[in-house]
């Protein structure tokens, strides 16, 4: 069987997008990333795949001030690059509406906490942590959802529990649960490249 061909997005630090990368060349994840899209050129997640000789793409608001226009182009890259399953990695922007059906139940995504109970508009970085330890939860997670047209709203494919410490921060709690993410992601990504997790079937 050839390798799961996939097409990662990234914002941000990449550390993600850095374990997906290291298991592919490690031999845990049996995939190729064919292309890196970023819609920040100066993040430090394009500055990883450049140094792993991936293929980047910056593709933004700034390249493509209209919207349509940014959608088609992010379409047209992923399967100009053979992409068969896109891993969103960090990636603070919501997906057009053709790229979302193009890839339908095939665009996965990380969140750092159970959804949907911690998830939705607005509940991104540090406030997804400092919502969690308001609410008292004695467990937090590290989610693998498929992505659809809502933000955090696709079916769950995979999750890992992460306990809540009574003297977490939300620094301290974003950090374990960073930890286990990129466990989770590779792990997941895998399953999915071997057959035993089938995206058609988890929505
Ligand atoms: C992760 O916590 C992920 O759950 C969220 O964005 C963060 C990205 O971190 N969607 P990194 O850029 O992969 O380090």
């Amino acid at each position: 069987m050839s390798p799961l061909r996939l097409g990662l997005f990234a914002s941000h630090d990449g550390s993600n997008l850095q374990a997906i990368v290291d298991s592919c060349a490690n031999g845990t994840l049996d995939a190729t990333v064919t292309v890196v899209i970023g819609n920040n050129s100066c993040a430090r997640a394009l500055e990883r795949a450049r140094v792993a000789g991936l293929k980047t793409v910056h593709l933004s608001s700034k390249t493509h001030p209209q919207p349509g226009a940014l959608d088609q182009e992010i379409l047209s890259v992923l399967v100009g690059s053979g992409v068969e399953l896109v891993a969103l990695a960090g990636y603070n922007k919501k997906l057009g509406p053709e790229t979302v059906s193009y890839f339908r139940d095939r665009i996965l995504n990380i969140h750092p906490a159970p959804l949907p109970r911690f998830g939705g508009e607005g509940l991104y970085g540090r406030r997804v942590h400092e919502a969690v330890l308001a609410s008292g939860v004695k467990e937090s997670a590290a989610t693998v959802h498929l992505v659809d047209e809502l933000y955090d709203h696709g079916a769950t494919v995979a999750e890992q529990k992460v306990p809540v410490l009574v003297d977490d921060t939300p620094e301290t709690l974003a950090e374990r649960v960073k930890r286990a993410e990129h466990a989770l992601y590779a792990a997941t990504l895998q399953r999915i490249a071997t057959g035993e997790i089938d995206l058609s079937s988890a929505g």
